[in-house]
């Protein structure tokens, strides 16, 4: 059975292939998306080196000039996707893209992969280096507003976490001006209503792509006196773990200036960690800038310190403690939100399913931290639920069924590299 599903996931990633990037689905997200190409790219290394290298050579191409990773490539304009590059009308770089950028996951699949390569790997990830680099330092400072310790984020869907409870904190201070243009959603003709964010969270998602228009996409400005402004668990952890990865690149491609910089990342990063720790629930919880507010629930992000190798012994127990809670709930870990929370739905996008990627990366960490039959737990659950329901976007975290996007690149991507019983790790 495993093996069956080995060749399944290697076909979708085939099939999902648009000639050197791959689309997370066809018609639902008919582009190359950020975050979903690197972790494709572990999946390609596991069959084929050449083409995950490519894949994060064609990421890179979006680039934009003041250092940011788009979280959307459109090579090409596709009338199933809303909102496409007429709507973003961002042109920061040599391809239209989206104006906002995603988790920084490059940096660890780059040193993924070089840990587990040859001469040949190296080479290409030194000809990689100083755009990541870049990205890494564009995160430092134009995602860092003025007097705040850590990097934040404008956009729910700079998050990845696109409709999780988490953002209703930034969403409630905002307007959605009466001269918004109207638009035709496409996302609800691909998937059921239900599993899908509300008309009204598109409506501020809209809301902030129109200011980052009308600002030009100066993302300085777009940070500081944009409509929406929180700090995420996710970026904070998944960014300082990439600076910890790059800096370890640095060190096998001998790079000792850039392992100066990388230091001085990783101390605000580690120093800063205090400011999304919320008294309250004891837990690493999104936080609104302005207000100062925290999100009073445990999402999926809050999950992370592990990864990052960050927090306290005190935090990291009492992450513990939730972990422990929620699993007693679902039969599925680690839900996308707090089924303790109001705003739990175990079905709809961020606010309750189980995301591959997330299981990945919150299992790594707990395992390299000694947790280790919790490590397994998150990841035999994500083997589960794919082995009862297929390569879908995500799952409800109490059924296992599959939600929205089907024969999904990063769910086939990670169960080659991880989740399947075939893998070592
Ligand atoms: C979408 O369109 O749902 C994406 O998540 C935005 O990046």
């Amino acid at each position: 059975m495993p093996l069956d599903l080995d060749q399944k996931a290697r076909d979708i990633l085939k099939q999902n292939d648009r000639g050197g990037y791959t689309v997370p689905t066809a018609r639902l997200y008919p582009y190359q998306w950020n975050w979903d190409s690197a972790f494709v790219a572990l999946g390609f290394a596991t069959f084929d080196r050449e083409r995950a290298w490519q894949e994060l050579e064609l990421l890179l191409e979006g680039q934009w000039r003041d250092g940011m990773v788009p979280h959307i490539i459109f090579r090409r304009d596709d009338p199933d996707y809303f909102p496409g590059p007429s709507v973003w009308q961002a042109h920061g770089g040599d391809l239209p893209s989206g104006g906002i950028s995603q988790p920084p996951v490059l940096a660890s699949v780059m040193l993924d992969l070089v840990a587990s390569g040859n001469d040949a790997d190296r080479t290409r990830a030194a000809a990689l280096f100083d755009k990541v680099l870049d990205w890494h330092r564009w995160w430092h400072s134009a995602r860092t507003p003025d007097g705040c310790p850590v990097v934040c984020t404008v956009h729910p869907w700079e998050t990845g976490r696109d409709n999780c409870p988490d953002w209703d904190l930034g969403f409630d201070r905002m307007e959605v001006p009466a001269d918004l243009e109207p638009y035709t959603r496409m996302d609800t003709v691909h998937a059921d209503v239900s599993e899908r964010p509300s008309k009204l969270q598109y409506d501020k998602y809209v809301t902030i792509i129109k200011f980052g228009r009308d600002v030009g996409w100066d993302q300085t400005r777009l940070t500081n006196e944009g409509p929406f402004l929180m700090a995420d668990p996710g970026i904070h952890f998944i960014l300082l773990r990439a600076d910890r990865d790059l800096r370890h690149l640095a060190d096998i491609l001998d790079r000792p200036g850039a392992a100066d910089e990388l230091d001085g990342f990783i101390a605000k990063g580690v120093s800063g960690t205090d400011y999304l720790w919320n008294p309250d629930l004891k837990a690493f919880c999104a936080r609104e800038v302005r207000s100062g507010a925290f999100s009073q629930g445990f999402s999926s992000a809050s999950a992370l310190p592990f990864y990052a190798d960050a927090g306290s012994p005190d935090q990291r127990d009492s992450t513990l403690g939730h972990l422990d809670r929620i699993g007693a709930k679902v039969d599925f870990l680690v839900p996308s939100w707090d089924p303790d929370a109001p705003g739990f739905e175990p079905q709809r996008y961020w606010c309750g399913p189980v995301w591959p990627q997330m299981n990945t990366i919150i299992s790594k960490g707990l395992a390299e931290q000694g947790h280790t039959d919790l490590a397994k737990r998150v990841r035999g659950d994500l083997a589960a639920a794919i082995e009862k329901s297929g390569f879908f976007e995500c799952f409800n975290t109490v059924t296992g069924a599959g939600c929205i996007g089907t024969d999904f690149s990063w769910t086939a991507a990670l169960w080659l590299a991880w989740a399947s019983p075939n893998r070592k790790t």
